[in-house]
């Protein structure tokens, strides 16, 4: 089976994701890719978009060990049709839990063939310069790991006739206890709304136009706290720096970020 085309599926707030998946697409050698980004809330809006092309990847970021929340009336949604699919869950550095086992069966359900799947590591969405977690990532080192899995999936394909025969074993992930007992979007609990400074903010528009969740308001740029998911895009996007991230406690969770940060974790593939 050649690969001419793809569709790229991802929700990546803080760009980590995305470039995974550009180094995972150059690997292939793909010369046309569509783009179906889920950080848009008006694409998510958009249940079960035609998909083309020879070849599927889907990369979601980690969140609470698991696939990010809102995505799943989008994901469940997609028409695989047999189409041979790439998963790609991205963390930072905390722990990737069950994310690939969930998008494996949604995946599964939704008529996809899995032929790859692999985690990669990102800088964590609340590293900061005072408390850095992974800073940096996906470093040259682990896109040439994303370039050369893009090789091997090109490789593997070349050999397969029809993929819908394929099976592909993605070892059961597990949920830590921190993940089982803390209630849903606790981050929110651990960090605090990330309010504008109006002294540095120009009113650029940027994160406004930017935050997965379109909960800025234009004109006061104050956030509905009560949907803000703390992805922290309109932090590390926001071109004045006028936006920051506030632990709560700041001692505990600066700890915690720190020990996090102390064992560099690499990825893992399946193929
Ligand atoms: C709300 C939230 C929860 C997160 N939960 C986890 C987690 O359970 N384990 C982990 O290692 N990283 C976790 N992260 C970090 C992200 O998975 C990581 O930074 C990823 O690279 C972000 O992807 P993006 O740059 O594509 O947005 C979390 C980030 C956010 C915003
Ligand atoms: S991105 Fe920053 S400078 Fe621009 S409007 Fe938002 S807070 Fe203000
Ligand atoms: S307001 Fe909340 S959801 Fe929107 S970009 Fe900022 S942290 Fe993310």
């Amino acid at each position: 089976m050649k690969l001419n085309s793809a569709t790229s599926i991802y929700f990546s707030p803080t760009g980590t994701t995305k470039k995974v998946i550009s180094s995972i697409l150059k690997g292939m050698c793909i010369s046309s890719n569509t783009t179906i980004d889920m950080t848009k809330p008006s694409i998510r809006n958009d249940l079960s978009p035609a998909i083309e092309g020879d070849i599927v990847i889907i990369g979601v970021p980690v969140y609470e060990e698991k696939i990010p929340e809102m995505l799943h009336e989008f994901l469940v949604s997609l028409e695989g049709n047999g189409k041979p699919v790439v998963l790609i869950a991205v963390y930072g550095n905390f722990g990737e839990g069950i994310a690939l086992n969930e998008l494996n069966d949604i995946a599964k359900n939704s008529g996809f063939s899995v032929v790859a799947a692999a985690s990669f590591i990102g800088e964590h969405s609340f590293s900061t310069r005072e408390v850095p977690v992974q800073e940096g990532r996906p470093d040259y080192y682990d896109l040439s790991i994303a370039e050369s899995f893009g090789r091997s999936i090109l490789e593997k394909m070349k050999k397969v006739e029809n993929p819908n025969n394929m099976i592909l074993k993605i070892p059961e992930g597990k949920l830590p206890l921190m993940a089982k007992i803390l209630p849903k979007n606790s981050a929110r609990i651990f960090t605090k709304t990330p309010v504008a400074d109006m002294n540095i903010c120009n009113h650029c528009g940027v994160c406004v136009k930017l935050c997965p969740m379109n909960i800025i308001e234009k004109d006061t740029l104050k956030i509905d706290n009560n949907k803000c998911i703390r992805c922290f895009c309109c932090v590390k996007r926001c071109p004045k720096s006028a936006r920051k991230i506030i632990y709560r406690p700041k001692f505990i969770v600066s700890k915690m970020l720190a020990e996090k940060n102390k064992i560099k974790k690499t990825p893992r593939i399946f193929i």
